[in-house]
Parts: structure tokens; sequence; C-alpha cells
């Protein structure tokens, strides 16, 4: 019986995976220098944790949560999301001294069930950042800036960062209500999913996809006319200090964000090579939520972003240099020499290099062969003659030289046949 994965999940396989590896280096190495550490998440939680901060009302919670019973009866939800999980988990382990702010960041599958389409997954993969213990916009804009930081590193380019703010627990019921009020006279003409949204989320018509709505989306009251003075002040100097960090963004009044947790500053990095899930990383401040889960006051900032989306970002140049390459492939020919030469193996991968070899004892050629398909840097030949001479082949498969090699010399040639190869490491 043929059984197939779940539509919306997928293999990543070795021939991608490699630039999956690439970007979790180039994250930890970027993060480090900004301070972050970082921190492991249970796959799964109990349902409250996740239905009380990403909001009952939210498309996440009502429609997309893999939910269950598990056999001692508690409701269990797969993570959709990881910042539910590290504010639990600040509580429950009382992270709240840190010297600076407690700079975290974690990678890992999330579950949403979502309608399966380009760029979206049932199982996808997250990696996030968060900034616990400050309310300062140089928090904010040093987040965003990290974040810039890194898909330069990764050589992505074509990237827009909007952002906007979604105002505080005073400024938002006052325009929640301006909003209704704009939107009641369109109610007859907005999409199914937005006469729904209209009274438990009406800021999420503002981000509906649906070509009529977005018409009257334009044409509704903004929320920057209804922010508080602080508000105000605080995305003015948010602003200001990216121009400082000489970040460039845009302001996108339409932006919402499908989480509720979120307060002032929001934003979403955006491709226009990416189709209809056009957003790679979204994001922003969540300034109660801890206290909402029975922390102390904690403002908080960060982010996550989608690795599957990334990663069909990456420039297509450097995939041939991730590719494993053995630095030797043994070529043993012979019972006596696949003796002698599993000892090799063993010395060599002791010394740090990564073996490669055929097990099934072919002929010089078809093992040659597929030493050539496994992109070895050298090969090893060890056949009887061999043995009795003490003396073995070291062929470099990029220019066909050989040299004979002594095994007590075998490590040193090929650290020197390696280093002298401009794409040796
Ligand atoms: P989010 O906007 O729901 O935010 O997800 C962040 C990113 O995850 C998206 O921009 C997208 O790239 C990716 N993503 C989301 N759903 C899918 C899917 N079904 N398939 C593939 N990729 C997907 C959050 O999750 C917040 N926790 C971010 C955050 C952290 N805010 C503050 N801290």
């Amino acid at each position: 019986m043929k059984i197939q994965s779940i539509r919306g999940v997928r293999d990543i396989l070795p021939g991608e995976i490699e630039k999956w590896q690439w970007v979790e280096r180039i994250a930890q190495h970027v993060f480090k220098r900004y301070g972050f550490q970082e921190i492991r998440l249970p796959v799964f939680e109990k349902t409250a944790l996740f239905s009380r901060s990403i909001g009952e009302t939210t498309d996440i919670v009502e429609k997309e949560m893999y939910t269950f019973a598990d056999r001692g009866g508690e409701q269990i939800t797969l993570r959709p999301e990881g910042t539910a999980s590290v504010v639990r988990a600040y509580i429950e382990h009382k992270l709240y001294n840190p010297p600076s702010v407690l700079k975290l960041y974690y990678l890992g599958p999330m579950f949403r069930y979502e309608r399966p389409q380009a760029g979206r997954f049932r199982q996808f993969y997250q990696i996030g950042i968060e900034a616990m213990g400050s309310a300062s916009p140089l928090v904010d804009v040093e987040v965003m800036t990290l974040l810039l930081d890194f898909f330069q590193q990764l050589g992505i380019t074509g990237l827009k960062l909007e952002i906007n703010s979604l105002g505080c627990p005073e400024c938002r019921p006052v325009y929640r209500e301006a909003l209704k009020a704009a939107i009641r006279p369109h109610l007859p003409e907005l999409c199914a999913n937005c006469t729904q949204r209209y009274e438990r989320n009406p800021l999420r018509v503002l981000d509906c996809k649906v070509e009529r709505d977005r018409e009257i989306a334009a044409t509704l009251p903004r929320f920057r006319d209804h922010w508080c003075a602080a508000c105000q002040e605080n995305f003015t100097e948010v602003c200001g200090l990216l121009d400082a960090a000489c970040a460039p963004y845009s302001i996108n009044p339409l932006l919402v964000r499908g989480l509720d947790y979120y307060s002032r500053t929001t934003f979403e990095v955006v491709s226009g090579n990416l189709g209809a899930q056009n957003a790679v990383c979204g994001g922003g401040r969540y300034d109660s939520l801890v206290e909402e889960f029975d922390g102390p006051p904690t403002p908080c900032f960060g982010f996550a972003l989608g690795m599957e989306r990334l990663i069909s970002l990456l420039p297509d140049d450097n995939s041939e240099d991730l590719r494993h390459r053995p630095d030797v492939f043994i070529v043993a020919l012979g019972d006596a020499a696949a003796r002698v030469s599993i000892g090799m193996a063993a010395r060599l991968r002791g010394d740090g290099f990564s073996v490669e070899r055929d097990y099934d004892g072919g002929s010089m050629k078809s093992q040659m062969r597929k030493a050539n398909r496994a992109a070895a840097r050298l090969t090893l030949i060890v056949g009887d003659n061999e043995i009795a001479a003490g003396k073995y082949t070291l062929k470099n498969m990029e220019n066909g030289e050989q040299r004979e090699i002594e095994e007590e010399s075998l490590s040193a040639a090929v650290t020197s046949i390696l280093n002298s190869e401009p794409d040796g490491d």
C-alpha cells in the first residue's frame, strides 16, 4: 500500500536542505551579533495559550488550528506560531531580570490548516525573534534593522519593509468604532468573510485581498487620524530612528496583521516575487501579552519569517557551492582493499574529512563513476598492488593529477590538495 504525505505538508530533501542549513547558519551568526540567544520550544501546547493570545476571532484560531484532545482528555494544539510559547516560557521560568532586554530566537515547524497554494503550507517553518522588556522605539528599529541586515547577508533583494501603528488600548476602540461606522453603508458589497469580520474584527476588512473590498478599504478612515498623542509621537520616533539607521521603509496604513496581540508598531516585509502570498516576514510590538498571562508588565517586540518563502527568494547562484561534496571518495578494489580501506576511512574522518566510498565492490570504472556523481574532490585508490607497495593513489578530481602517498602522509596530502583548490573548505 502506497501512503503519501499529507496535503500542504512536504519533505525537504537533500539538494534543498543545504540552502536551509545555510540560511540557519547565517541567521544564528547575525542574531548573535545583536545579542539574541536560542530558545527551543515545544511543538504543542495547551489550546488556551493560542486562542487567548492570538485572539478568539482571528482566522488562525477560528479556522486554522490543529487541535485535538490527547489521551488524557487535554485540549492540545500544534503550535500555529511561536510568540505565545515564548511568552508562556518567559513567565513559567521567570526570565524577568536579564541584564538588558531579553533577546530570544527560535526556529521550527508551525502548523495552520490553511488552503495550500504556492508559498502556503499546512506545516511550514518559521524563524522568529522576540525582544522582551522594553517599550523603547530603539528596540523596534534595532529588530527591524537586524532583519534587513539578515536579508542583505543572504543576498536577497527587492524586498519592501512596510510599517504601520495599530495604536494602543486607548485609541484602538475609538478607531474601531469610526471604522465600523464607515464600513456600515458598504456592508452589502463586502465579501462574506468581511461581513462576518465587521462585528468581531473590523480592522481585518482593511487587508482583505478581494478586489472590490480593496477598493472600499482605500476609502475608509485611517488609523493615523485616530492615534492618541502618545501613539502619534511613538510612530514619529520609530520613523525618525529608521531614517537614522538608513533603513528604507514605506508606511502602509492598511497593514493590520492577522493576530490580535499587537499594539503600536507593526510591520511586514513583502516581495514582488512571491505571488499572492507576498509576506516573507511579519511582526511588531505586543506590549500587554505578558501581563494578560499574569506576568509582570513586559513590553515586547518581535517578528517571524517564513522559511519556505525566504528560501524561494534566495539567489540561485550559490546552490552549487552549498551542495555536499565528499573530500575523499575511496575506491577499494578487492576484499583485502575493502578491509584495509575501512581503517583508512576511519582515520581520515577522525582527522575531520568527509569520506564516501563504494560499498558494493564494483569495477574501477564503476567506482570512479560513483565518485564523479558524488562530486568528490579526491579519490583514494586502494588495490592489491597499493597494499603491497604501501603507497596509495590520491587523485585530484578537479584536474586529474595523481600522487602516490604513504598511509601516514595521507591526511597531510589531502589537506594540502584541498587547500590549494579555490573552492576547498
Ligand atoms: P505571521 O504573520 O502569522 O506572524 O507569520 C509570519 C510569517 O510566517 C509570514 O510572513 C509568512 O512568511 C509565514 N507563514 C505564515 N503562514 C504560513 C503558511 N501557511 N505557509 C507558509 N508560510 C507561512 C506570526 O506568526 C507572529 N508570531 C510573528 C511575530 C513574532 N510577531 C511578534 N513576534
